[in-house]
């Protein structure tokens, strides 16, 4: 049996982490593909090291695929793979998340009649204009194995007539990542860095290209820091498509203007785990971040509309409130104003995750 891997994002990688090391741990042939979507050394090489992952058998350069629409990029990707699987010849295909790196290697085995297992399947947000929502579904429809983290995931694949023994709720490996490194994190420096207090400030982070992509929406962001600003210090590391859009929608001035606004590069997954875990709350439009907060135990507002991870609002420290200005601002005053967000951790997010992925894996090999 041999299994190749793909991942090329910066949440792909804490997502595979633990599943490339009880392959290890379990002597199964592996190879690890790098799409090479993220290529900037704080969104890609900087986690390998942290993550002690091992360096990418196939490294593919596709940085050329990154200033493209979503079709093309997934296109460009999804050719790109067929090459390198057409020399591995594996047996099987793992794709995690729901970036275009996902569909484009799923697409890529599935053409070439390769096995495809999918990690975070059947998360649904019902939000066709959301390029991950067209991911997940895509992937989900060919993949052969559907290991899922949340009993949404089931429900929705059900629904959508994806047959049963195809489906397995196994936890989250993110979380498996997030529970392996939380003590090395509490070691970090950066709080010292920034000249931070515990609980003494919020992280922000904002990618999403509803939020950021277009001038109208990311103004209203804009406006609703300004008004956070006046309560707590904010710490605002800048994704690439963050940072490339504050530049050409020309709204460089007013930021700088907002005050307590602390903008920095991207951290590195220790460092920003200890600045979340010692957070007063975050603030959001990442779905990784809304499950890494509910076992962190701190507080999410959630700058979206929907969700595709319910398990967080029914059980976990997510408040889902909307882009709207107003009820955004009405959330952080109650949690400033002190009033406790509990939640518990959801059903299987242990820190086994990968064990049972790869143990139902190994099941099916015989
Ligand atoms: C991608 C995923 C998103 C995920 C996010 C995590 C898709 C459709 N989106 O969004 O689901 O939450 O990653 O970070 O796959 N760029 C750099 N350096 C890099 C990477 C990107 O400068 O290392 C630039 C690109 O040139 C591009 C922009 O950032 O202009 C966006 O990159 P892209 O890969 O299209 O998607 P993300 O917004 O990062």
């Amino acid at each position: 049996m041999k299994i190749v891997s793909i991942v090329g994002t910066r949440p792909n990688f804490m997502k595979i982490a633990p599943i490339v090391k009880e392959f290890k741990k379990h002597k199964i042939k592996h190879i690890l593909v790098h799409t090479g979507q993220h290529y900037d050394f704080w969104m890609s090489k900087l986690f390998f090291n942290e993550l002690k992952l091992p360096k990418p058998d196939e490294h593919l350069i596709s940085s050329g695929a990154a200033s493209r629409g979503v079709d093309q990029q997934r296109d460009f990707l999804k050719n790109l793979v067929k090459v390198a699987l057409k020399r591995q010849k594996p047996n099987l295909v793992i794709v995690v998340g729901d970036v275009n790196s996902t569909v484009a290697g799923a697409e890529a085995a599935h053409e070439l009649g390769i096995k495809v297992a999918h990690v975070e399947a059947g998360l649904r947000s019902f939000d066709m204009t959301m390029p991950e929502e067209i991911n997940r579904i895509r992937t989900d429809a060919i993949s052969d194995f559907l290991f899922t983290t949340e009993k949404s995931g089931n429900k929705n694949l059900l629904n959508e007539g994806i047959a049963k023994n195809k489906i397995f709720f196994v936890g989250n490996v993110m979380i498996d990542t997030l529970l392996k490194h939380r003590k090395k994190a509490k070691k970090s420096k950066i709080l010292k860095e920034l000249n931070l207090f515990n609980k003494g400030y919020c992280v922000l982070t904002l990618h999403r290209p509803g939020n950021v992509d277009n001038k109208k929406s990311f103004e209203n962001m804009l406006s609703i820091l300004e008004e956070v600003g006046k309560k707590i210090k904010i710490v605002f590391p800048l994704h690439p498509r963050t940072r490339k859009n504050i530049k050409t929608l020309g709204l460089n001035g007013r930021m700088r203007k907002i005050s307590n606004l602390v903008l920095t590069r991207p951290f590195g997954y220790l460092d920003f785990l200890c600045l979340m875990d010692n957070s007063k709350f975050v603030l959001t439009d990442s779905g990784g971040i809304q499950e890494e907060t509910t076992v962190l135990g701190v507080p999410c507002i959630t700058l979206r509309n929907n969700t595709e991870r319910p398990v967080t609002i029914e059980q976990g420290t997510n408040l889902l409130v909307s882009t709207n200005k107003n009820k955004i601002v009405q959330a952080v005053d109650k949690i400033i104003g002190g009033v406790n967000i509990k939640g518990k951790i959801p059903e299987l997010w242990d820190g086994k995750a990968a064990a049972r992925i790869v143990k139902i894996l190994k099941n099916i090999k015989k």
